[in-house]
């Protein structure tokens, strides 16, 4: 089967196989996995949604490390294509979205019944692979951790990038005034066309002034919630938009940067401090994370989020996926599709 190796850390952005520098490359002669107890179950990959963990995990950056050489995984959708005897959820064809740390770049992939989860009819099954990372971290911060309320006002860095539009989405549903900031006009064009409260586009000043001038406008005090997956500078500003009582979401840092989060702010204004780490709530608490994908996946099925993908390319064209994250220019999600493969294998436990 074919699937995209890392066979070393470095730029996934060159050429996979183009020259020494470059950590990837396809492999169309790859095992297909067999399955590996009686209640697992093997997929026919049709989509993988790429994060930018995925484009950590290929610099070596990510905080959860493989050996090397691995097939690079992320969240993905498919159909299955063979079960063990002991499988009671699945059929062969179900259609089904799950995670995998390693593995989903590739025609096949092996997983256990508990870890799938089915994608209703309506759905999109290749958008349905953007639901379990982007989705899942954003309804677990917001629902979850913060129980964001109606009306209350939340803030979404990043907004217009994979965690970040789900993150406006869900506040959405929730009923809460959301505030998205992004960079550039096409970014808050969509992002108003998303239906946002107020958009800040960094491209033309800073946070600070744009959010006070909405919230005074709108006779509100200030944010509640802070959904912050870039960290640096941009929520060293936001800090000084938050209430008293406010929850400050700690997601990620595409800046490059960790925010520093003063204690003696936090006490004298009581604030709360989320960390949230989606991929350990797999492992630690998987009921939340099982019922957080169920909710999920009723909200697409009954029209309540959409998953916009901006571009998707196929795993030879991974390098180009990889580009978009690195320059900044997604939209929403870029997704990988994999090509269907030219000989079914029987199935085999
Ligand atoms: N905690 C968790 O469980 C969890 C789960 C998923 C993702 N994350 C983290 O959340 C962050 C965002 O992930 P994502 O998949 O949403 O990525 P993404 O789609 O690439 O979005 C990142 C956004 O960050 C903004 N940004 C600001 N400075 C940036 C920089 N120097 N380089 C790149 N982007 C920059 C960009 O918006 P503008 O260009 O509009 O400023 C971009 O839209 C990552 O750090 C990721 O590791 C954490």
């Amino acid at each position: 089967m074919e699937a995209l190796v890392c066979r070393k850390h470095g730029d996934p952005t060159n050429p996979p196989d183009s020259s020494e520098n470059s950590p990837l490359s396809v492999s169309t002669s790859h095992p297909i996995p067999n399955l590996i107890s009686p209640t697992s179950v093997r997929v026919r990959i049709k989509s993988i949604s790429l994060n930018y963990a995925t484009y950590l995990q290929v610099l070596g950056k990510y905080q959860e490390k493989f050996p090397l050489p691995f097939v690079l995984g992320s969240d993905y959708s498919g159909v299955v294509e063979s079960v063990g005897p002991n499988v009671t959820k699945f059929k062969i064809g179900d259609r089904i979205c799950a995670h995998a740390g390693v593995g989903s770049f590739a025609q096949y992939i092996v997983a256990e019944e508990h870890e799938l989860y089915g994608v209703p009819d309506g759905c999109d099954l290749v958008a349905a692979a953007a639901i379990p990372v982007a989705y899942g971290t954003s309804h677990q911060a917001l629902v979850h951790r913060a129980n964001l309320k109606s009306d209350q006002v939340l803030l979404v860095l990043g907004a217009a990038g994979g965690v970040g539009l789900a993150a406006v989405q869900i506040g959405k549903v929730r009923g809460a005034i959301v505030i998205a900031v992004a960079r550039g006009t096409e970014k808050v064009e969509f992002l108003k066309s998303m239906g946002v409260d107020h958009a800040v586009d960094l491209s033309k000043g800073g946070v600070i002034e744009s959010v006070k001038s909405f919230l005074k406008t709108k006779k509100l005090k200030g944010v509640d919630v802070v959904y912050d997956p870039v960290g640096g500078k941009l929520m060293k500003e936001s800090m000084k938009l938050l209430n008293w009582g406010a929850q400050i979401l700690v997601i990620g840092f595409a800046s490059g940067e960790v925010p520093v989060i003063p204690a003696n702010i936090a006490l004298v204004k009581n604030w709360t401090i989320h960390g949230v780490y989606w991929g350990n709530y797999e492992t630690n608490r998987p009921g939340v994370v099982e019922d957080s994908l169920k909710e999920l996946l009723s909200w697409l099925a009954r029209g309540l989020i959409t998953i916009y993908m901006s571009r998707s390319y196929k795993l030879q064209e991974a390098y180009l996926a990889f580009l978009e994250i690195k320059d900044r220019k997604v939209i929403g999600k870029v997704m990988i599709t994999v090509d269907d493969p030219k000989t079914i294998p029987s199935s085999r436990l």
